[in-house]
């Protein structure tokens, strides 16, 4: 989402508050490239027909059947920003129970609250490579927005998926890898869900930079502009994970994909993921991107967050009393309405939130105990809305423990590291300390000041407390000076023992604050480190013979200036730690544990080694900026490879103080494959609804109820009830309905059927076990196995040279010991998607060789499993 409070509305721009706009005008596509065509699909698929969701649409119908139109109307849209205790409040339905929804931010944390845990960020999980705490810190979050009494998780974010290096948000996802990304989601909800927790995969699609992603009154969001082979297999891919998993929600995109708003586009919301990914749960907008009333219904959007118009504060919405009466005057089939409607209390029954859910006992409007009830209304009762609730527990060590795991050590010359206790350090950086301000002084984080803990925008959580790098070195170390200064101070002359660390940072975020200039994504930075970071170490360079550096960043940046200096002897990213920065560093630094973490994406030596159309952000542009996606399947180290280009440090890489030996490579087949997968299962049953336009009364306003000022209500006056239900009644006057638009329930595609799409994509279809043992001597340490595809020679598809498809981590191996890991390749993970056949395809069918690299980096891959004779050798040269 977009905006947060804390300032309340006066956080929203300015630019934003000039006219009253509350019809969203259906933008031009006349800009979109040639060839890029957002084609009509409609109906929206109803939910409900799959076995795993037929108990909770059984209990929804009995529900949603009672339900007055006014009720419908009420659930699918939120009360108004700012008018109620979670970044989103539907209405409710308590005469039946249904309560209001508590939506609420971040994918890192329980945003805007007290007693929380700041949890590391997506990136930095994803850095882990560990599925298990993957799941572990997903379970932790579930726990404390249950705890709060929040009914949605707004995360996990996969798209951005990092697509360009300078993208605001990639940060709050898991890396520049569609495989990657999806089993970090598929981890997180998964681990949320489990306590009953609606999670929310985001943002649906297409969103991979910042400035230019909102339609405003003027002009409309970018259009990102997608061919279907590369929406499927990289930027759809997580999605479908996320969808297989069995999320309960997903947000939609601000910009537009091939010219179409995210938010009303009927391609992407019923063709794609309700039909072909058999999506059963709710579609919200992001927060302020609902454009159209009537046309985004029926383009398949469930749910209007936070329920006002583009802009906010003026009691204006397209639903809420407006869906009231567009579906009296018939524009609306009732029959869309209560698939809505029925699809929301459906997710609320399948995560058993009919049970012991109490309300929110926490507000992202103030960190006070009483506050208004309705903020946004300037005079609003008020009352208590914070009651302090500690939702903490133990879960400091689950975050502790993906902030070490990630660390990751790309340089480590004549093994600098680790570091005796007793060494000499002289620190070097304002980033080895907590903002001196606190924590938490500016709000949602827009500011790089001390320690970069996480970035900036609505995607993050308040510390409650921080344990900064420079305590933890401290703590550990007696010979410890540190210079708070990012300009190299006069400094003693060094002994032969000293060390410097010097720590730097690169920040960015949501478009809606611009820091140091920088428009959430990092447009002025670019790839060089803030503050000057590079001077830092080339000075620190020049005057000791043995410098660490210390990272703390959202992606990539360019390491050329210092890199190869030779007293640059060391260097680790340690992403975005979150509250537990410090000891996790102080545990890899000093040698309790090795250095686990490999790189979630590529670092190239110049940002010019990526095509231009990753490279850079699209600037300014009369009309709908175009952001084609010309390089396809092409970005990261899918680029880099297919163009020989060898980046500095390759996506995956990552050293530890000890070695691993990875051998006894075996390879079987599991489940035989066909050319395509095996017809789907046929739609399940729907629930069924009388479609008769209700009766005027049940719209109307209560007799005497007292409104809140600039609430958003469902109810009309009876005057204006009884005019839109003449109009609907009378059948005559039709609405113009867009092109294509058809009202009949259809089988739905071949490639669907389950939910994520047809069942038998995830089939495993070959299984490789191998150990791995410690070869070292001195230090234990965690191992990860990756495996990259590549696919049969002679194949009518290009496909990149080698692409991730699964992954293990290793627990603690001590010198000397071994784990046997297993990595598992699925019908899908063999296939290619075929835009003829509108299909996964297995072009290797047949007894195709397909060959598996396994290896500890992308471009470390000297053993390969082979699919034809199911053999595996190693000691081989990398493919990349
Ligand atoms: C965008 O246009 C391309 C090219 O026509 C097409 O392959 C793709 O399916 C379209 N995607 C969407 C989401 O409309
Ligand atoms: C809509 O929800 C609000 C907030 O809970 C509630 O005050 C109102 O009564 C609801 N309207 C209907 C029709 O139930
Ligand atoms: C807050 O919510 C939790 C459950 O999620 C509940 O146990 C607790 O009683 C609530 N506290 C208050 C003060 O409402
Ligand atoms: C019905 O109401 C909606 C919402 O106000 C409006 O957009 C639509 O044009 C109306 N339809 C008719 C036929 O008047
Ligand atoms: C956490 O809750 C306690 C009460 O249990 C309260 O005293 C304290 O101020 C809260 N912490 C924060 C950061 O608000
Ligand atoms: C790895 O282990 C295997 C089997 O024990 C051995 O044959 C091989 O030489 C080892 N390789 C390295 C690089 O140590």
């Amino acid at each position: 989402m977009a905006l947060r409070s804390g300032a309340l509305w006066l956080a929203i721009s300015p630019s934003l508050l000039g006219p009253v706009c509350h019809a969203g005008p259906v933008q031009p596509r006349d800009d979109v490239p040639a060839g890029y065509v957002a084609a009509p699909y409609y109906p929206t698929p109803h939910g409900g027909w799959l076995p795993s969701w037929t108990a909770s649409y059984e209990k929804a119908r009995a529900l949603v059947s009672q339900m007055t139109l006014a009720e419908k109307t009420n659930i699918t849209g939120g009360v108004g920003i700012y008018m109620g205790p979670c970044v989103g409040n539907t209405g409710s339905a308590l005469r039946l129970g249904f309560p209001q929804l508590c939506l609420q931010d971040s994918a890192l944390g329980v945003a805007s609250a007290d007693n929380v845990t700041a949890f590391p960020a997506g990136i930095t999980t994803g850095a882990t490579f560990d599925k298990a705490l993957m799941y572990a810190r997903g379970a932790a979050l579930g726990q404390e927005f249950r705890g709060k009494g929040a009914n949605v998780y707004l995360g996990p974010a996969v798209g951005p998926l990092g697509r360009k290096p300078l993208g605001g948000r990639n940060w709050e996802g898991f890396g520049s890898d569609p495989v990657l990304q999806a089993v970090g989601a598929r981890q997180t909800i998964k681990g949320v869900q489990e306590q009953g927790v609606i999670a929310t995969i985001k943002h649906f699609i297409g969103n991979e930079q910042e400035m230019y992603r909102m339609y405003n009154p003027f002009q409309p969001g970018y259009s990102a502009n997608i061919d279907d082979r590369t929406l499927h297999e990289i930027y759809l891919w997580p999605f479908a994970e996320g969808v297989h998993a069995g999320v309960g929600s997903v947000m939609t995109a601000y910009n537009a994909v091939n010219g179409s708003a995210c938010s009303q586009n009927s391609y992407l919301i019923n063709g794609i993921l309700k039909d072909e990914l058999g999506f059963q749960g709710f579609v919200m907008s992001d927060w302020l991107s609902h454009i159209s009333g009537v046309d985004s219904t029926l383009a398949g959007l469930d749910m209007d967050m936070p329920g006002d118009t583009q802009v906010p504060l003026f009691g204006f919405s397209l639903w809420k009393y407006e869906l009231t009466r567009s579906t009296l005057n018939g524009s609306v089939p009732l029959d869309r309405l209560n698939d809505m409607a029925t699809r929301i209390v459906a997710a609320w029954y399948q995560f058993g939130q009919d049970k012991n859910i109490p309300p929110p006992n926490f507000s992202s409007n103030t960190r006070d105990r009483d506050g208004p009830l309705y903020p946004a209304a300037l005079f609003s009762p008020s009352g208590q809305v914070n009651w302090f609730v500690n939702v903490q527990a133990d879960h400091y060590k689950v975050a502790r423990q993906v902030a070490q795991d990630a660390i990751t050590l790309l340089k480590n010359s004549g093994s600098l590291l680790p570091l005796s206790t007793s060494r000499l350090l002289k620190i070097f950086g304002t980033d080895a300390a907590v903002n001196p301000d606190g924590p938490n002084a500016c709000l949602n984080r827009a500011c790089d000041k001390g320690t970069l803990g996480m970035g900036w925008g609505s995607g993050v959580a308040d510390y409650p407390y921080f344990d900064d790098p420079i305590t933890a070195i401290k703590k550990r170390a007696s010979g410890v000076t540190f210079y708070n200064t990012d300009s190299f101070p006069s400094v003693p002359a060094p002994t032969a023992d000293d060390v410097a660390i010097v720590f730097i940072n690169s920040d960015a975020g949501e478009n809606s604050f611009t820091v140091e200039n920088n428009h959430g994504d990092r447009d002025s930075a670019r790839l060089s480190a803030w503050h000057n970071g590079d001077e830092l170490v080339k000075k620190a360079a020049e005057k000791y013979s043995n410098v660490v550096v210390v990272v703390h960043t959202v992606g990539p940046l360019i390491l050329e200036p210092w890199i190869d200096l030779p007293s640059v002897k060391a260097l680790l990213f340690a992403h975005l730690p979150g509250q537990e920065a410090g000891e996790s560093l102080a545990n890899i630094l000093f040698g309790d544990v090795s250095p686990s973490g490999h790189l979630p994406y590529s670092i190239t030596k110049a940002a010019t080694d990526l095509p231009d159309s990753i490279a850079n952000l699209k600037g300014f542009a009369l009309g709908q900026v175009q952001d084609t996606y010309s390089e396809g399947l092409y970005i990261d180290y899918r680029y880099l490879n297919k163009m020989s280009i060898k980046p500095r440090f390759a996506f995956g890489h990552g050293l530890s103080y000890t070695t691993f030996n990875l051998s006894g490579a075996a390879i079987s087949s599991v489940t035989p494959l066909s050319l395509i997968p095996p017809p789907r299962a046929a739609k399940g049953s729907t629930p069924a609804y009388s479609t008769a336009i209700p009766p005027a009364a049940e719209a109307y306003f209560p007799t005497g109820f007292n409104t809140i000022w600039r609430y958003l209500y469902s109810w009309l006056s009876p005057d204006d009830a009884n005019s839109a239900y003449a109009i609907g009644a009378a059948g005559v006057k039709k609405y113009t309905y867009p092109v294509g638009y058809k009202t009949t329930q259809t089988a739905g595609p071949a490639a669907g059927g389950d939910q994520g799409g047809n069942a038998a994509l995830w089939d495993v279809a070959f299984s490789i076990s191998l150990t791995i043992r410690n070869s070292g001597t001195q230090f234990g340490g965690k191992a990860v196995a990756q495996a990259y595809l590549q696919y049969p020679a002679g194949i009518p598809y290009d496909t990149p040279i080698v692409q991730l498809r699964d992954f293990a981590k290793t627990d603690t191996l001590a010198p000397g010991e071994s784990a046997t890991v297993t990595l598992q390749l699925t019908r899908k993970d063999v296939s290619v998607w075929d835009v003829e056949a509108q299909n996964w395809v297995v072009p290797g069918v047949g007894g195709k060789r397909y060959t598996v690299w396994i290896g500890e980096a992308s471009d470390k891959l000297f053993t390969a499993c082979y699919t034809d004779t199911l053999t595996c050798e190693s000691g081989l040269a990398s493919p990349v």
